[in-house]
């Protein structure tokens, strides 16, 4: 295990429904810390360069049009093992089959609108955080 970085989105079904501040009360109970942190509409073109990845999925359109819908908050997380122990506090990705007591089990209303975002390995994490914030905005 190391220090890592991760970035973390609270995507806009979950800022809409007003559930920002229990998501980052979760972060920082699990001790992981909160280096940088920015409310941003997305536009569609900022949408479809984050989640390039997917481009071929048949949920490509309809998840860079659920991701502009209104403002979304990514933020930088680091802490030992951040990848991993964010991808745990977060929950499956589909919420019908996260476990209990996950953020997506417990805000999530559909597989589509999760309610948070985690990158899923270093080199991903690396990239993701540079998609959302410079060197001076991660304090
Ligand atoms: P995220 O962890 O941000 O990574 C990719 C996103 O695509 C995922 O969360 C969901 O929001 C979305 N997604 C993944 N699978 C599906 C699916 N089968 N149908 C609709 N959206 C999906």
């Amino acid at each position: 295990m190391s220090v890592q970085r991760t970035l973390a989105i609270i995507k806009p079904d979950a800022v809409a429904s007003g559930k920002i501040g229990p998501i980052i009360a979760r972060i920082e109970a699990a001790g992981l810390t909160i280096l940088a942190a920015r409310l941003a509409r997305l536009s569609a073109e900022q949408a479809a360069g984050f989640y390039i990845v997917h481009k071929a999925r048949p949920f490509y359109g309809s998840l860079c049009a659920f991701m502009t819908q209104g403002p979304c908050l990514p933020m930088v997380l680091e802490g030992e093992d951040a990848i991993q122990r964010w991808r745990d506090l977060m929950g499956a990705t589909d919420p019908a089959k996260a476990a209990a007591g996950t953020i997506r089990k417990e805000f999530a209303s559909s597989i589509e609108a999760n309610a948070v975002h985690g990158s899923d390995a270093p080199a991903t994490a690396a990239t993701e955080i540079t998609y959302f914030f410079n060197a001076l905005e991660i304090h």
